[in-house]
Order: C-alpha cells, then sequence, then structure tokens
C-alpha cells in the first residue's frame, strides 16, 4: 500500500510540475510589425524563437505575426485586433503578449512575472510612463501629479489577460462608430485611454525593459545590421520655408543640421539670395501645403543623383549621420515610405495613416518617381495638409508607411524622458519655446560635448 501511495504522490507532484496544458497557461502573442522585408525577418526571428522556447517549456502558446495574419488591418491603433484576438482566443487563454518585432523575449522570466498575478482579473501589464506636463501630442489632457495616468511603452511589450482583452473587444464593438472618426497620434497612449475606459489601469513591471538588466522578461533590442551607410549626397533634404520664416529660422538650421546635408535645397515662395532659396513658383499657404510639397516631389523626381528624398519644415531638427544609418536598412530601389505614423479614422475603410510631416518625411527615390506620374497625387488644392494627402496617395498605391518611434512631430520636451531612452532620436519638429541650438546639440548632435547620447543608449539605431 505505501508502495502505491509513493506512486501516487510522485504521480500526481508530475502532474503539477508538467501540468501546464491547462488553461491558465496558455499564451498568444502579437507581433506587431513594419511592413518592410527587414522588419517582416525580425518578426519571423522572434515568432520561431518564442515558439521554440514554448516547446522547451511545455507551455502552450500561439504566435501571430500581424503582417501575415492581418495585412488589411490598422493594427498598429489596437482595435482592430481585439474582436479577432477575443473570437479567437477568448475563451481557451489567459494572456496576450503585444510585442513589436526588435524584442528579446524571455519566456520563464515572465512565466515567473505573471505567476504573481491572477489571470482570471482584468489585467494591463507593461512598462508604465507618464506625462510630466500637458503635452499637444495628447491633445494637452490634464496632468494628475497626485495620480498620473500611466501608458505603456509599446517597445519594451505589453500584457493583457484575457478577461481584459474581452471586454475591451466588447466595449469597442459598442464604441467604435465614435472613436474611428478621430486621429491617431500616440497609438500607445490612445489605448490606454481605451483600456482606463474599461476600469483598468496599467500596471507597471520592470521585466519590461528597454535595456538589457537582470529580471528582464521582455526587452527592447533594437540591432539591425544592415548594409553601408547611405551616403550623405544620396538623400535630398528638401525644407520647406517661406519667406515670413527666412530670418528667423534658416540661420537656426544652417547652424545646426544643415551643414550635414550635402544634398539640400531650401524651398520657398520667392527667391531669396541671402539664404539661396529656391521658388517652385507656388504661392505661400496659410494652411496646408499640398502644392508646395507636390511640386518638390516633381522636382526631385527628375533629379538623376538621388536615392532618398528628405521632405522637413524649417523648424524641423534632424541628425543627418542618423538618418544615414537608418536608411542602410532600406533599399531606395522598393516603394519606401518613412517617418512617424500617424492616422485619421485609420481603424474605417475609408481611414488612412500618414508620415507627419513636422519630423520629416522620408520617401526612396522609385516612391517618389510613382508619387510624380500624372494622376497619382494631384493635390484638390494648393493649401490642404499635404501630408495627410500624401498618407491618402500612399494607402491609394498600396504602398505602406513604416513607422519609426526615432522620429518626433513634437519638441523632446513634449514627450515622457522614459519615450526618448534606448534609441538615439533622428528628429523633433517645433522651436516654440525652445532654445533650438541647444535642443540640437542635446539630442541630435553626435559630436557636441552637451550630447549625452553616448552614455546609456544604444548605438546602433
Ligand atoms: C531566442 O533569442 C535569444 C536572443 O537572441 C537567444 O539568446 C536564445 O537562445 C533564443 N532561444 C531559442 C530557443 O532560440
Ligand atoms: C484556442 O482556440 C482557437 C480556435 O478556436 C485556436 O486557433 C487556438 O490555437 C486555441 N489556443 C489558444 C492558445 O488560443
Ligand atoms: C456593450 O453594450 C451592451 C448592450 O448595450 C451592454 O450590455 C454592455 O454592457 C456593453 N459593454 C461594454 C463593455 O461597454
Amino acid at each position: 500500500m505505501d508502495f502505491l501511495r509513493d506512486v501516487l504522490v510522485v504521480w500526481l507532484l508530475a502532474q503539477s510540475m508538467f501540468c501546464t496544458g491547462q488553461e491558465e497557461d496558455n499564451f498568444v502573442f502579437v507581433i506587431l510589425n513594419q511592413e518592410s522585408s527587414l522588419h517582416y525577418n525580425a518578426a519571423q526571428q522572434l515568432a520561431s524563437n518564442i515558439s521554440l522556447q514554448s516547446k522547451q517549456l511545455g507551455v502552450p502558446c500561439v504566435v501571430h505575426v500581424s503582417s501575415e495574419d492581418w495585412p488589411t488591418l490598422a493594427t498598429w491603433t489596437y482595435f482592430p485586433l481585439l474582436e479577432r484576438l477575443s473570437d479567437q482566443h477568448g475563451s481557451n487563454s489567459s494572456w496576450v503578449v503585444l510585442l513589436e518585432e526588435w524584442t528579446t523575449v524571455r519566456l520563464e522570466k515572465l512565466l515567473g512575472i505573471l505567476q504573481h498575478y491572477s489571470p482570471t482579473l482584468p489585467l494591463f501589464i507593461g512598462r508604465a510612463v507618464k506625462d510630466r506636463e500637458e503635452t499637444i501630442i495628447h491633445h494637452f489632457a490634464r496632468v494628475d501629479h497626485d495620480h498620473p495616468f500611466l501608458y505603456p511603452d509599446s517597445r519594451a511589450g505589453m500584457v493583457l489577460s484575457v478577461p481584459l482583452l474581452n471586454r475591451l473587444a466588447q466595449r469597442w464593438s459598442n464604441t467604435s462608430m465614435q472613436i474611428s472618426s478621430d486621429f491617431t497620434i500616440d497609438a500607445q497612449y490612445e489605448f490606454a485611454k481605451f483600456v482606463q475606459s474599461c476600469e483598468t489601469e496599467l500596471s507597471h513591471h520592470e521585466g519590461f525593459c528597454m535595456q538589457e538588466k537582470p529580471g528582464c522578461a521582455v526587452v527592447f533590442n533594437p540591432t539591425r545590421k544592415c548594409e553601408e551607410v547611405v551616403q550623405a549626397h544620396d538623400i535630398h533634404f528638401a525644407v520647406k520655408s517661406c519667406t515670413q520664416f527666412h530670418a528667423e529660422r534658416l540661420p537656426i538650421i544652417q547652424a545646426t543640421w544643415l551643414k550635414d546635408a550635402t544634398n539640400y535645397a531650401i524651398y520657398s515662395d520667392v527667391e531669396d539670395a541671402a539664404f539661396g532659396t529656391v521658388s517652385l513658383g507656388i504661392p505661400n499657404t496659410e494652411r496646408g501645403h499640398c502644392g508646395k510639397t507636390m511640386a518638390i516631389i516633381r522636382r526631385v523626381a527628375q533629379l538623376t543623383s538621388v536615392q532618398w528624398l528628405a521632405v522637413v519644415d524649417d523648424d524641423t531638427l534632424i541628425s543627418v549621420s542618423r538618418l544615414r544609418t537608418l536608411l542602410s536598412c532600406y533599399n531606395s530601389k522598393d516603394l519606401v515610405a518613412l517617418g512617424e505614423k500617424y492616422g485619421y479614422g485609420a481603424t474605417t475603410a475609408r481611414g488612412y495613416s500618414y508620415i507627419t510631416g513636422g519630423g520629416g518625411m522620408i520617401f526612396s527615390k522609385t516612391l517618389v518617381e510613382q508619387l510624380a506620374k500624372p494622376g497619382m497625387c494631384e493635390c484638390p488644392s494648393n493649401d490642404i495638409p499635404d501630408d495627410m494627402f500624401l498618407g491618402m496617395c500612399l494607402k491609394h498605391a498600396s504602398v505602406p508607411i513604416i513607422h519609426s518611434s526615432l522620429f518626433h512631430q513634437g519638441r523632446p520636451v513634449d514627450y515622457p524622458e522614459e519615450l526618448l531612452e534606448g534609441e538615439l532620436p533622428v528628429s523633433f519638429h517645433r522651436y516654440w519655446m525652445l532654445e533650438p541650438m541647444q535642443a540640437f546639440a542635446r539630442w541630435l548632435d553626435d559630436n557636441s560635448p552637451a550630447g549625452d547620447s553616448s552614455s546609456d543608449i544604444h548605438s546602433e539605431l
């Protein structure tokens, strides 16, 4: 009898050790990748890495790669995923882990972290960041310092319990029509606001990391092995200016980044000998600059010695050397559109995404030639917003926008410091209440002693 009892005990112990097939342990990983071969390959590698780890640990899991599984959905806003994930996994899984492609996952550590949470509760876990002051990128939403609103840094991954997923999916199906007509500016923030509207707040956990340290379960890992750095001369920098701002703004870009750009032109409504501006024959407009930008695109399409076009404002600060490094990861013969991605009604069939202009719009020469073709992208009027209209043209031409968190529509102070960690930024925008020379030295100039970029930031882009 004793022998039988011992066998039973051993068997029961083994069951509890290996009984990972029960519902509580089922994981769904979603890799939200950008649409280009570079990003897709990284997503594939991460997916097979996670699958291997899950086999080794005996943890059942499903891995989705967004560009493959939902190629037509605006998954980058998160919302269209909710109902799909809930329908497919809402009754047989416990955790949904949202990742980007430049990530290392340590599944065993992740299991260890999630053991301390109950998968039957609505839970939202990640690397929490918060605004220190009201900021334009969040529509100047009031900041409550006693009870700050926490939102996730999506680069470090985030976890939803399935009860939360199901609740969000239901609420989204109830309210999607109201939200869908709006702008998407900061997807991770706007998603967290929606989660908050379902009475759930983000829980911060140190295991979701921007930099390698002990205990990290998910780590941002931006290592990209790319070809030779793009030559400065291969990038045509097109600066959009107008008479009103020549004296105020052009000396600033001349003293900062323009000297690193060997191939550029300042496009204005007049030819100003003092600054060597080029007139495109388009009168200045108060509002958007569609006419001006399309004239630039048509002109650059004719330039033979150019591989890339960077369209920037006269109050954009940009690092030419970091852009050159970044572009070495892409092929200028492909249709490439790169920058900070925003959306307008992005979750609806009629909506679209676009590159927000102030942070810099980067196009491959092949795409420039395509956009310059008659009928491809004709502005309905000169003064509609160029960046949004280009987004519509790109959608029409089925050219995906590659989002990069290195480009910024706002000033450095408009972002929580945590979001500026871990990567070397490529651009910022606007001089309002800012000392632009100092901001450039601090955030964008690799040669400046004021910059602290070398110390605690990955040197790869
Ligand atoms: C997963 O990727 C990490 C980081 O690249 C690597 O150290 C680890 O060995 C990989 N695991 C498997 C199972 O492939
Ligand atoms: C749950 O069920 C769906 C089909 O209903 C299946 O695709 C999925 O692999 C199952 N497992 C998990 C972990 O979601
Ligand atoms: C969605 O709407 C239904 C019916 O109006 C309601 O019963 C349910 O509570 C709503 N769910 C959420 C999460 O708002």
